[in-house]
């Protein structure tokens, strides 16, 4: 499946303080992009292909605020052009061929954004990021061999959480899925569910409990293409922990995910459990979606098998759809 409708959408491609003082590689919807620091203009996206012999000007390095490839040691300035050829003498004019694209790149969230056409859309929303009653926690990113789409859905599939993350978000003995509905708003899915949680607080210290269990009630957003943010309130307490979690498209069938964990309680505590959480999390998932065929999120209703507490997937693969056949 064609994954260039994607292409004029902000997608995360890096933690922003990942970009040092040397070219970092990525690869956003089968586009080898080079990341870099320039110092007036900060961190830079250009097509990691140098136009000369191909070569990848992330293997090279920053000079003089220019991007300098590693093979003959052109030098490219932020906006593309390439500004000197050393096996030119000094009178030789440079030819406009001697360029590199140049995408749309910003940072928000402490994560670099890309965008390969112009965006059709903003950058979702992430409202705890600028409140002081939250702290954030970055969890490790993680790359699977799996879409952005089978991945984003996971984040959000409901009848898993009690069966495969058995005791940390949900138990075997209760994995019947609360009613709930979804609202499809155009450009996002919001929907909410409460649900009976485990107090994990032995083991990681990531929920806000004094009991054994508690309700929590999660409220999601789901803005397309690969975005959630995902409020769980403790009933118990009224603590607030959110998650705001993003994909980024490598490929069709390659992505990465990039996921804060903040909240408003045990501000003075840890950070580590919090991702640490997420991490085993991600890790109990990760056998299972890479396992999953096709690895392209089937689009097609009657693909695969849907029951009624599946309706966050329908909707979501609906939405999916309804985008694709608008670009
Ligand atoms: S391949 Fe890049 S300068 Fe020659
Ligand atoms: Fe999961």
């Amino acid at each position: 499946m064609s994954i260039d409708h994607l292409r004029p959408y902000w997608h995360p491609v890096a933690w922003s303080r990942a970009i040092g003082t040397d070219p970092v590689a990525t690869t956003l919807l089968d586009q080898r992009v080079v990341l870099w620091r320039s110092e007036g203009e900060g961190i830079v996206a250009n097509a990691d292909q140098c136009p000369h012999r191909g070569t990848a000007l992330s293997i090279g390095t920053v000079e003089d605020g220019c991007l300098v490839c590693p093979y003959h040691g052109w030098k490219f300035e932020a906006a593309g052009a390439c500004v000197e050829i050393p096996q030119f003498g000094p009178d030789a004019s440079i030819p406009a061929r001697a360029s590199i694209e140049r995408f749309r790149c910003t940072e928000r969230y402490g994560l670099v954004w890309v965008a390969l056409e112009e965006p059709v859309a903003d950058i979702p929303a992430f409202p705890e990021w600028e409140d002081p009653a939250y702290r954030h926690v970055e969890c490790p990113a993680y790359t699977w061999e799996t879409s952005a789409e089978r991945m984003v859905e996971n984040f959000t599939d409901f009848g898993h959480l009690g069966y495969l993350h058995d005791g940390y978000l949900g138990e075997k003995e209760d994995l019947v899925v609360a009613s709930h509905k979804v609202d499809d708003v155009g450009d996002a899915l919001h929907y909410a569910i409460s649900m009976n949680v485990p107090n994990t607080n032995d083991e990681f210290t990531v929920t806000d409990l004094t009991s054994e269990r508690g309700v929590q009630t999660n409220t999601y957003v789901l803005t397309l293409p690969y975005t959630i943010h995902l409020q769980c309130h403790y009933a118990e307490t009224g603590g607030n922990r959110t998650l705001f979690f993003v994909a980024q498209p490598n490929t069709a069938t390659t992505s990465t995910g990039f996921c804060f964990q903040s909240r408003d309680f045990d501000l003075e505590g840890e950070d580590q459990p919090y991702a640490d959480f997420q991490d085993l999390l991600a890790e109990q998932d990760r056998p299972i979606i890479e396992s999953q065929v096709p690895a392209e999120l089937p689009l097609d209703l009657t693909d695969e098998l849907h029951l009624p507490f599946d309706r966050v997937a329908i909707a979501y693969r609906r939405a999916l759809s309804r985008l694709r056949s608008a670009a």
